[in-house]
């Protein structure tokens, strides 16, 4: 039987064109930054939440490989030269340092756009019907979008070389990273026919979680080499960024990390269906090393 991690790999591929066309060059790129590999996070909280709800895995798929395409076009993007000028990404040279800005522009673009699609294929639509296959639309384009990871990029940007008080910071990150990693999992719960309780319930789980997920991911360009990580260390530092270390130091930031976490499980005791997975996940996130 295959895994949680295999079907949302076959589900991703499976939305590109496998015949050459004349514009491959941006699907090679596409291939090349979804198949990089990375956590998986976000697809894999989609599936949980389904599950937690009662809901086969299976149903959520579309929207777990749409999260994955709108988180890896968010990579792209950021490590762009006008953005944080990075060129090492899931242990790979980064998208524009292999095809180019301009591609790896498009690439982006159309990985965003993509993930549009699948959400409302007709498979997706055979899969959960119509009506859920809009609602996990209007939550990503919300959470994606100009108020949410989108304006987090804005402010982590316009906070470089600055002193920015702890309530900026805080709004940056929820922005940034919590906003995609809630969406994931209210997808989940809309795909696995959960009510409006579990969907706040996965919000708030999402929330917490994202935010210790950042406070993590700031930490580790700190603490971690580059070979753990896949991506460059001293990145934060180098573009003089504002994070939850520079204002806190680490080891607030490691109790920070804590208490979020243990916000988010406790989120979990709402639901009926099996939420051990999530569960483990909160936790290995806050002790992760990559
Ligand atoms: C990195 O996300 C960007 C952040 C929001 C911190 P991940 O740490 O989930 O990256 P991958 O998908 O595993 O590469
Ligand atoms: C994550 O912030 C931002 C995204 C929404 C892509 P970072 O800029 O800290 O992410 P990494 O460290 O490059 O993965
Ligand atoms: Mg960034
Ligand atoms: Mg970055
Ligand atoms: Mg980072």
């Amino acid at each position: 039987m295959m895994g949680h991690i295999d079907i949302i790999e076959n589900e991703i591929y499976n939305s590109l064109p496998t015949e050459e066309v004349t514009e491959q060059i941006v699907i090679d790129a596409m291939r090349y930054s979804l198949k990089a590999g990375g956590k998986r996070i976000r697809p894999l909280l989609v599936l949980y939440f389904a599950e937690a709800c009662g809901a086969s895995a299976e149903k959520a798929l579309p929207f777990a490989a749409a999260i994955e395409m709108v988180h890896t076009y968010s990579l792209i993007h950021d490590d762009l030269p006008c953005m944080d000028d990075d060129d090492l990404r899931r242990g790979k040279p980064s998208n524009h340092k292999v095809f180019g800005e301009d591609i790896a522009l498009l690439a982006g673009d159309a990985l965003l756009t993509n993930a549009f699609a699948v959400m409302l294929s007709e498979r997706a639509v055979s899969l959960v019907g119509a009506e859920k296959c809009v609602k996990c639309a209007r939550i990503l384009a919300d959470c994606a979008g100009m108020t949410g990871m989108i304006g987090g990029q804005v402010i982590d940007l316009q906070s470089e070389g600055k002193s920015v008080p702890i309530e900026i910071i805080r709004e940056m990150h929820l922005k940034k990273t919590s906003c995609l990693i809630k969406a994931a999992c209210m997808m989940g719960v809309v795909a696995g026919g959960g009510d409006e309780e579990a969907e706040a319930l996965a919000e708030e789980y999402g929330t917490c979680l994202g935010l210790a997920f950042q406070i993590m991911d700031d930490i580790l360009d700190v603490t971690a080499s580059e070979e753990e990580l896949g991506k460059p260390i001293g990145s934060d530092k180098e573009n003089e960024k504002s994070t939850f270390v520079t204002l806190l130091g680490i080891d607030e930031c490691k109790k920070l990390v804590k208490e979020y976490t243990e916000s988010a499980i406790s989120a979990l005791s709402g639901f009926r269906g099996n939420t051990d997975s999530l569960r483990e996940t909160a936790v290995k996130m806050s002790e992760r090393k990559s």
